[in-house]
């Protein structure tokens, strides 16, 4: 098949230029941002081209910025369209909708279908699912304007995040709170900035743990990666907040790495591996995804949240894992293509 397939690259502009506007920061910011990595000079949609290239692929670029280029895609003379979206006119609640009208055109798309990257974006219910299968997931609550979803019985310290948004976005050293005046304070801060609700988990002080899935009938979790976050600088909470992901030439960037997981017995890496799977399963994601999990020193595994769509590039833990299996990015994004044609082939 390879060689007569047109493949277009699908993205939304937001997700690859130009930096989110501070006062309500609602995307993760790629380009000009490359995380801590060498700065790269293409950014992840090319590099993903290029690599389907190297597939034997045809691949071009389709930017989604506007109702215009909506409609160009219902004319797509792509045979697949590789999916990278994940906002539509900068707005990062439309994910599931870009998915939604690829489906209604019926085409052929990688990656999660609407119905899982709904469930998967808002981490209160994502969460309410992994509890109802059994898979351990940090207590919480979710509040919005002084209205309760949901709330179990929790104890400091706990981490205030957007229940909605990802990249980290709102998640910085402030998110660490150890007082219910911190509390307050922060929640108001989450819901005033993102016009959402404000989601409060117990902190989880572990390691830093990333399972990458591949696969649809029988899924495979990838090599176990770890972001080391124990040289952060002193008083810093460990966590991968946004200083760590994006604010490059900070201690906190350059001090910190993904890397294959180091030390972990035989025992806890099937476990950390079985329960990613569970989760991907767990809010039906498809192709590939990325599961992001604290481990305690005593081994107890908590799953923070999934990501179906992960970040995709070379330098990405997706990449990291599949590169520890001996697989090159091309091969990487190979495979996320064969995933999705053997989809729609069955
Ligand atoms: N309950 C928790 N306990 C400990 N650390 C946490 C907890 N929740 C979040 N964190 C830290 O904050 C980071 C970001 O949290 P989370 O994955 O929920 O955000 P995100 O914005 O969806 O990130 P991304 O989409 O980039 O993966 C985690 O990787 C972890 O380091
Ligand atoms: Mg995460």
């Amino acid at each position: 098949m390879a060689g007569s397939l047109k493949i277009a690259v699908l993205y939304e502009p937001s997700d690859n230029t130009g930096a989110p506007p501070p006062e309500r920061p609602r995307h993760r910011e790629r380009t000009a941002q490359p995380r801590r990595r060498r700065p790269r000079p293409k950014p992840d949609r090319e590099e993903v081209a290029e690599a389907l290239r190297k597939n034997g692929y045809e691949a071009f670029l389709h930017e989604l910025r506007d109702e215009a280029s909506l409609l160009d895609l219902a004319r797509t003379k792509a045979d697949l369209i590789f999916n990278m979206v994940e906002a539509f006119g900068g707005d990062d609640s439309k994910e599931a909708h870009v998915a939604a009208f690829l489906e209604l055109l019926e085409l052929r798309y990688t990656g999660s279908g609407p119905q899982a990257l709904l469930l998967a974006q808002d981490k209160a219910v994502a969460k309410q699912i992994f509890a109802f299968h059994g898979i351990r997931t940090p207590r919480f609550a979710s509040s919005y304007r002084g209205k309760i979803d949901h709330l179990d019985d929790l104890e400091f310290p706990l981490i205030v995040k957007p229940a909605c948004e990802d990249g980290s976005v709102g998640i910085d050293s402030g998110a660490l709170v150890k007082s219910v005046k911190e509390l307050l304070e922060r929640v108001s801060l989450i819901q005033e900035r993102f016009d959402g609700p404000a989601l409060i988990e117990e902190y989880i002080e572990g390691r830093e743990i990333y399972l990458g899935v591949l696969g649809n009938e029988k899924p495979q979790a990838l090599p176990v990666v770890e972001l080391d976050l124990s040289r952060l600088p002193e008083g810093m909470p460990r966590i991968a907040g946004k200083e760590v992901k994006w604010d490059k030439g900070s201690e906190a960037y350059e001090v910190t790495r993904s890397a294959a997981a180091r030390g972990l017995d035989e025992e806890t890496t099937l476990r950390l591996q079985e329960i990613a799977v569970q989760v991907y399963g767990s809010l039906r994601l498809r192709d590939y995804g990325r599961v992001d999990i604290r481990l305690t020193k005593d081994g107890r595994i908590y799953v923070i949240e999934a990501n179906p769509n992960p970040w995709l590039a070379p330098e990405a833990e997706l990449a990291i894992a599949a590169g520890l299996q001996g697989r090159s990015f091309p091969e990487l994004i190979g495979q996320i293509v064969e995933l999705a044609l053997a989809r729609y082939a069955a």
